[in-house]
C-alpha cells in the first residue's frame, strides 16, 4: 500500500517537474540571453509572493498532423490565478521555449478556461504573450483555437478588465487577441507585434525592414497607438501592470479600490492662480495642473507617447480612482486631431465601462484644420470622442482652464452633452471660435474697406475678446456651474465627486449603440 502510494506521488512529482522544465535548459538559456524571463519567472514577479495557483499543469496537445508526434506537458502556456495586492486576478503566460509559445488546441483550451473563470468570479485577466501565433503544425485546429479566445475576449470586454503584456515576438493571432483587450504593455527591445513578420514583408512587398521598425515597442507606442505602455525590461513591465491594477475595479459591478494617500482634500495650490500665461497664445504644461490636483501627485498616464496633444490617465482624488482627459497646450496647442480623438475616446469608454468617474481639463483651440486631417477622417474620428463622452453615464466633471472653442468645446465633456458639473477658471474663453478667425469672418467687409485695416482688425478683436473670451457669458446662461479660483480646483473636484457618488443614469433599451469606429 505504502509502496503504491509512494509511486503515485513520485509519478506526480516527475510529471510536474517535466511540465516545469518546459522546452529544456538550452531554450531557457536562449530566452535569458535575449533579456527575457521565462513564463513562470514572469508570473512569480507579477503576483503576490506565494499566491499563484496553477491549473492544467498536465494538459497536453494531440501532437502534430505533420508527423512530429512530440507533445509537451502544459502545452506551452502556464495558466492559473493569484493575487495582486491581495486582489484575485487570472493569468496566462505563454512559454516561448515550447514550440515558440505557438498556440494550438490544448494551449488555447487552457487560456479559455481561465478566461471563463475570470468572468464567472469577476476578476481581471492578464495575458503575458510571447508567441509565434497559430501553431502551424496543428493546421485549422489552431485557427479554431484562436477563434475561441477572440470570442471570449469580446464577451469579457466591459465585464472584467483585460490586460495584455507583449514580452516577445508576437505575430498573427498573438497580436489580434491583445488588440481586443483594454490595455497593451510592451517591453522595449525584446517584444514585437506584427500581423506578419519582416520575412513575409520582404517576400510580399520586397521591402527590407527590421522587426523594431515594423512592430517594436517604440513604433507601437508613438505611431500606431497599439501599445498603451512600454517598459525597459520584463521586471519593470510586470511592476507597471501591478500599478495599473491598483487603479481598476475587479469587474464592472464594483468600484475601484479606495487608497488613502493621506493628501488633504482641502489642500489648496496658490501657484495654480499663475499657471495660465497672460498672453493667451502662450503655451503652458497641463501636467502641472494634473499633478497638483491628484492625491500625492500620482498619475498613471495611458498612451504617454501617442497623440501627446491630449493627456489621458488614472489618478486618485480623495482616495477614489478618476480618469483624467486633458488637452495639452504645450503640444500642438492642445488641438483635437484624429489620433487624439481616438486615444481619448477609447479611454473614456474604458472608464465608463468600469465605473471610473471622468474629469476633463479643457484648453482646446478646436479641431485641427486642413486636408490631411479631413482626408484622415477627422469628422469620424472626432465623432468617436463626442460619442464616448456623450454616452458615458459615470460621474462626469469638467474644468475649462482656458480655450474652449467651437465643436471642440462641445466635445470636451461640455454641459450640452450632459456633463454633470462644469467649472471654469476665470481665464476661460468660451466661444464659437478664436478672436482672429471670428473677427475676420464677421467683419470682413468693414476691415477690407477700411483705410487702416490693421487697426480695425485689432479693435474688433479686442471687442470680441472682452465679450466672448471669458467664462462669464456661459456662467450667466448656467452652462458653467461656477467660475472657481484655480487654487481651489482640487478641493472643488473632490467635493463634486462626493456629491456625484450616488448618480444613477437611465438608459434606453437597446442592444448596443453604433459608435462611429
Ligand atoms: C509553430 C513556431 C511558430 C508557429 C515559431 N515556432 N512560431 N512553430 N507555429 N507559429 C517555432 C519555431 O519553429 C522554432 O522551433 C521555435 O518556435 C522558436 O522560433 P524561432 O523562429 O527560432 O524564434 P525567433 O528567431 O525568435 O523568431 C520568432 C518569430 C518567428 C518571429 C515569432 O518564429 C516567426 O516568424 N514565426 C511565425 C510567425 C507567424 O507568421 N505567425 C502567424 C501564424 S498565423 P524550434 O523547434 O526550431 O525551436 C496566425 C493566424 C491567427 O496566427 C488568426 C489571426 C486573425
Amino acid at each position: 500500500m505504502d509502496v503504491q502510494y509512494n509511486r503515485t506521488i513520485q509519478t506526480l512529482e516527475r510529471l510536474r517537474a517535466e511540465s516545469t522544465a518546459a522546452g529544456g535548459p538550452d531554450k531557457i538559456s536562449r530566452q535569458h540571453a535575449q533579456g527575457k524571463l521565462t513564463a513562470r519567472e514572469r508570473i512569480l514577479l507579477l503576483l503576490d509572493k506565494g499566491s499563484f495557483e496553477e491549473f492544467d499543469v498536465l494538459k497536453t496537445g494531440r501532437g502534430s498532423a505533420l508527423g512530429d508526434a512530440r507533445t509537451y506537458l502544459g502545452d506551452g502556456v502556464v495558466t492559473g490565478h493569484g493575487n495582486i495586492d491581495g486582489r484575485e486576478v487570472f493569468v496566462f503566460s505563454q512559454d516561448f521555449t515550447v514550440i515558440g509559445g505557438s498556440l494550438g488546441e490544448a494551449h488555447s483550451q487552457k487560456i479559455c478556461k481561465v478566461m471563463d473563470m475570470a468572468v464567472k468570479v469577476g476578476a481581471p485577466i492578464i495575458g503575458l504573450n510571447d508567441s509565434g501565433g497559430a501553431r502551424i503544425q496543428e493546421g485549422v485546429d489552431s485557427l479554431a483555437a484562436y477563434g475561441e479566445i477572440f470570442h471570449r475576449n469580446v464577451r469579457a470586454s466591459g465585464v472584467v478588465p483585460q490586460i495584455s503584456c507583449i514580452m516577445g515576438p508576437c505575430a498573427g493571432g498573438a497580436v489580434y487577441s491583445p488588440s481586443i483587450t483594454d490595455f497593451v504593455f510592451m517591453v522595449q527591445d525584446s517584444s514585437y507585434m506584427f500581423v506578419t513578420g519582416p520575412n513575409v514583408v520582404k517576400t510580399v512587398t520586397h521591402q527590407d525592414i527590421t522587426a523594431e521598425e515594423l512592430g517594436g515597442a517604440g513604433m507601437h507606442a508613438k505611431k500606431s497607438g497599439v501599445a498603451h505602455f512600454t517598459a525597459p525590461n520584463d521586471i519593470l513591465c510586470l511592476r507597471e501592470i501591478r500599478r495599473l491594477i491598483s487603479y481598476l475595479p475587479s469587474n464592472n459591478r464594483q468600484g475601484a479600490p479606495i487608497l488613502n494617500l493621506r493628501d488633504p482634500a482641502d489642500r489648496i495650490d496658490p501657484a495654480l492662480d499663475y499657471l495660465v500665461p497672460e498672453n493667451t497664445s502662450q503655451a503652458y504644461d497641463m501636467n502641472v495642473l494634473i499633478h497638483s490636483i491628484l492625491d500625492g501627485a500620482e498619475f498613471m498616464e495611458v498612451h504617454p507617447q501617442f497623440a501627446r496633444n491630449i493627456i489621458c490617465g488614472f489618478g486618485r482624488m480623495g482616495g477614489q480612482t478618476v480618469g483624467l482627459v486633458a488637452n495639452q497646450p504645450a503640444v500642438l496647442a492642445g488641438v483635437l486631431d484624429t489620433e487624439a480623438s481616438f486615444k481619448a475616446g477609447r479611454f473614456v469608454r474604458f472608464c465608463d465601462a468600469f465605473n471610473i468617474p471622468l474629469i476633463a481639463l479643457v484648453d482646446v483651440p478646436g479641431f485641427m484644420p486642413g486636408p490631411d486631417q479631413e482626408q484622415g477622417g477627422i469628422i469620424r474620428h472626432g465623432a468617436k470622442l463626442l460619442y464616448a463622452f456623450t454616452e458615458a453615464t459615470v460621474p462626469r466633471i469638467s474644468v475649462i482652464v482656458r480655450k474652449a472653442y467651437g465643436g471642440a468645446y462641445l466635445v470636451m465633456n461640455s454641459k450640452h452633452i450632459h456633463c454633470d458639473v462644469n467649472y471654469a477658471w476665470p481665464t476661460a474663453e468660451i466661444a464659437v471660435m478664436g478672436p482672429k478667425g471670428a473677427v475676420e469672418l464677421i467683419h470682413r467687409k468693414e476691415i477690407q474697406t477700411s483705410a487702416d485695416p490693421e487697426t480695425v482688425l485689432h479693435d474688433k478683436m479686442e471687442q470680441y475678446r472682452r465679450t466672448f473670451a471669458n467664462p462669464f457669458l456661459a456662467a450667466q446662461r448656467g452652462y458653467i456651474d461656477d467660475v472657481i479660483f484655480p487654487r481651489d480646483t482640487r478641493h472643488r473636484l473632490i467635493r463634486t465627486l462626493q456629491v456625484l457618488e450616488g448618480k444613477k443614469a437611465a438608459r434606453l433599451d437597446k442592444k448596443h449603440g453604433n459608435i462611429p469606429l
